[in-house]
């Protein structure tokens, strides 16, 4: 099967994601990918939250932090700016605290925690994580496509639904057993507690949340993951590994594509010993890919002339992967 039969044969797919380890082609495939879905008259959004802005650099655009940008007719990309949510949140946790408390101004203990909290890797992760719950959870589009950073970091985002959701299970459940406890005391002391309980409504919608986007990352019928792969030996091994991680967070696998492959019909011109080394030694790391991975391999992409970087590359290889 290849890759472009795996996108007609399933049309539910419309969560895609490329990973693989760094520099192998996730976001150059993204943007192809984006591109094609896009000529193909779907409305596609292709977004990232990788700081590096790899996105504005493949579609030569300064997108960062600007929310979706038109690229060209159906086509959308957007690149998360982390720091940005992180002072949303902040501002959202200020708010919420001035409410619940009546509260005019932030005592001085709480805004320090509060400014201690958002220097947390994990407050980073989590506001990343919201914004891409919030992009995914909103459906205006026929296709997401996330680009991914890579690998380890690629599995932690993932890993963090699964997390999330056992986190917010076990205060849920602390937090209607405290309630269950309160009412009984109300009833004991004959009072009526009818106001709601804020935070545990605020979790059970997070965690809602939470479930939708979860699962539709580990539904095979609405979610595509396709390992970038290149022909050689230490990526394979890696990425043997890497896919048995993936599996165990139930990231449906659809296939493997091996970027970078050498033209084959340079074999049969003039080339010089080292080019020639070079073809045999990738004809060897093909074969390795197909033993590895089998019928699961649903493409190869050679390597281009140049850079994959402006719409006209992007083009050419989108041709080159789906024509
Ligand atoms: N088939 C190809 N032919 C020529 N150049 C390519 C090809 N695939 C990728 N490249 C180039 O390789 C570089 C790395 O590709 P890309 O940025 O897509 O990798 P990545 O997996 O997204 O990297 P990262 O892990 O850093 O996000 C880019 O300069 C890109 O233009
Ligand atoms: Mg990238």
């Amino acid at each position: 099967m290849s890759l472009k039969q795996t996108f007609e044969r399933n049309k539910d797919r419309r969560y895609i994601m490329f990973g693989g380890k760094g520099g192998l082609g996730k976001t150059t495939f993204s943007a192809a990918t984006a591109f094609w879905l896009a000529q193909q008259g779907h409305k596609v959004l292709v977004f990232s939250v990788d700081p590096q802005a790899s996105l504005s650099d493949i579609f030569q655009r300064d997108i960062f932090g600007k929310g979706a940008v038109k690229i060209i007719d159906n086509l959308y990309a957007q690149e998360i700016d982390a720091d940005s949510h992180i002072k949303a949140y902040q501002e959202e946790i200020r708010k919420k605290i001035l409410d619940m408390y009546g509260f005019d101004e932030i005592p001085e203990e709480i805004e320090n925690y509060i400014q201690a909290a958002s220097a947390e890797p994990a407050m980073e992760e989590s506001a990343i994580f919201d914004a891409v719950v919030d992009i995914v959870v909103k459906g205006d589009y026929d296709y997401y496509i996330y680009d991914l950073v890579p690998l380890g970091h690629a599995l932690y985002y993932l890993s963090m639904a699964k997390v999330y959701d056992e986190w917010i299970n076990r205060i849920t459940k602390l937090r209607e057993e405290m309630r269950e406890h309160e009412e009984m005391v109300a009833r004991i002391k004959r009072e009526k507690v009818t106001e709601e309980d804020q935070i545990l409504g605020e979790l059970q919608y997070i965690k809602n949340r939470i479930n939708q986007s979860s699962s539709i990352l580990t539904d095979k019928d609405k979610t595509a993951f396709f390992f970038v792969v290149v022909p050689e030996e230490m990526i394979i091994i890696d990425t043997e590994k890497a896919a048995e991680l993936f599996a165990k967070f139930d990231v449906p696998i659809a296939g493997y594509i091996v970027n970078r492959v050498l033209p084959a019909e340079l074999s049969s011109q003039d080339i010089p010993p080292y080019l020639q080394n070079r073809l045999k030694m990738q004809s060897h790391h093909l074969g390795e890919v197909d033993k590895r991975f089998g019928n699961q391999v649903i493409g190869r992409v050679p390597e281009m002339e140049r850079d994959v970087t402006g719409l006209q590359m992007i083009e050419k290889l989108a041709g080159i992967m789906y024509g």
